[in-house]
């Protein structure tokens, strides 16, 4: 996977390409008046969401984050096979293994990246990102892909109007690549707390029995204490990686928060002494996608012209650990637009690896029907085993007997 540069240089990891996936499906507060006891005023009030997307039965956590991963490919003009790196992060997989990134790595034609996925909930693409910048950073590889995705509509109880009404399905992925110019992802800052971990759980159906059962495998969570924990370190987590990365509050031009309630941005808001409109904010029209909600802002921003290069910007992330983070970013470098040259070679990329991948499954199929040992062998150890076994008992018997 790595092209090592032997650690020389100056390297900086530096977003140069978004991309974003969300289903067409849209639920809003009124859909959801149908399902729980709540209705659309107490929805708005409380946390600032009017409507969520929801995945439809074919999309998963792989199929959208490989959605977002195409698009932010395209925006960054860089090839499926110059990737050395794709890190996950989600809470919502479509399985424990293989990993989310292992089938993204595959849908998009990465052929030489290596991929792992990372669970720090709705931190969880601060972590990744942060993963990413120092695998770059340190010199080990080039380019790496970000993302975030999740189908929490998947991980809810639907009859709980304390969660349903939260959350939504997403992905967003972001392009890094190493360059020499000074900028990009500059300094980050991870926290976590295991003390807080009851507080908000989706269980995977593994805890140890208790009155006969392994726990719920939905969310389930403690509301008022998360808030409380969030408004504190949304705005502690910003001040900490700001004083890090040599700067002041006033460098600020932007801050991107994990997108869960609007009442506890405002709260940031009012802490940091800075403007709302410094803040990015689309949970109106997501709700809470946990690992995915950073991203898809950051992209959505980048496309508006909210974020420009030379400007000096902020993630800040908290969720289930409890774990929170952020990261300074100077944004740099201006995506280039792609040729239709290059676009030819990335679908063509594309393409071949799905056919690649396709023919390696034909071959792994054929290889394992021709070189497996026929039934009736197995049968007939096992019948020759049993036979043993018999003889021995009856020897043992007859032993016995004398
Ligand atoms: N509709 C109507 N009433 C409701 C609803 C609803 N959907 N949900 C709760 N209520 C009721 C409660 O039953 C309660 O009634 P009661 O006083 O008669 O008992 C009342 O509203 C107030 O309930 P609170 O829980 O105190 O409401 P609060 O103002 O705290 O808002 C909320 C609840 C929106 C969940 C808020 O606590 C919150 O946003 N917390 C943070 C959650 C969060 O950010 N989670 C994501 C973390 S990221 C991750 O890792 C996944």
């Amino acid at each position: 996977m790595a092209r090592p540069r032997n650690g020389a240089g100056h390297h900086y990891a530096h977003v140069v390409g978004w991309g974003v996936a969300v289903p067409e499906q849209v639920m809003t507060n009124a859909d959801i008046e149908r399902l729980v006891e709540t209705n659309d005023k107490w929805i708005r009030d409380r946390t600032g969401i009017a409507e969520r997307r929801i995945a439809d039965e074919r999309d998963t956590a792989a199929t959208l984050g490989a959605r977002a991963a195409r698009k932010a490919l395209y925006n960054a003009d860089i090839l499926p096979r110059d990737v050395d790196l794709i890190v996950v992060a989600t809470s919502s997989p479509e399985y424990f293994f293989p990993s989310t990134a292992s089938l993204i790595q595959d849908r998009i034609g990465a052929t030489r990246a290596a991929g792992f996925d990372l669970l720090a909930a709705c931190t969880g693409f601060i972590y990744a990102l942060d993963m990413a910048t120092a695998k770059i950073k340190c010199g080990q590889i080039e380019t790496a892909i970000v993302i975030g995705t999740e189908v929490m509509s998947r991980v809810l109880d639907w009859s709980d109007r304390s969660t349903c009404i939260l959350f939504g399905d997403g992905a967003g992925a972001f392009v890094l690549k190493a360059n020499d110019m000074p900028g990009g992802v500059m300094e980050t800052v991870l926290h976590s707390d295991g003390s807080g971990s009851n507080l908000l759980t989706v269980g995977t159906g593994m805890r140890p029995v208790w009155n006969g059962q392994h726990g719920p495998q939905h969310v389930e969570m403690n509301g008022r204490e998360v808030f409380r924990f969030a408004t504190r370190v949304m705005a502690s987590a910003t001040e900490e990686v700001v004083e890090l990365a040599g700067c002041s509050m006033g460098d600020v031009d932007l801050i991107v928060p994990h997108q869960a309630n609007l009442r506890i941005i405002q709260a940031a808001a009012r802490s940091l002494r800075m403007q709302p409109e410094q803040f990015v904010v689309n949970l109106d029209r997501y709700g809470n996608t946990s690992a995915a909600s950073i991203p898809i802002a950051v992209a959505e921003a980048a496309e508006e012209g909210r974020i420009r290069p030379n400007q000096t910007i902020v993630l800040v992330g908290f969720g289930a650990g409890l774990t929170w983070g952020a990261t300074l970013i100077e944004w740099a470098v201006k995506p280039t637009p792609a040729t239709a040259i290059r676009d030819v070679v990335r679908e063509g990329q594309i393409i071949f690896g799905a056919i690649q991948s396709f023919w390696r499954r034909v071959f792994r199929y054929i290889g394992s029907a021709l070189f497996r040992p026929p039934a009736r062998l197995y049968g007939e150890t096992f019948r020759r085993w049993t036979k043993r076994q018999n003889t021995k008992r009856k020897d043992g018997s007859q032993e016995d007997e004398q």
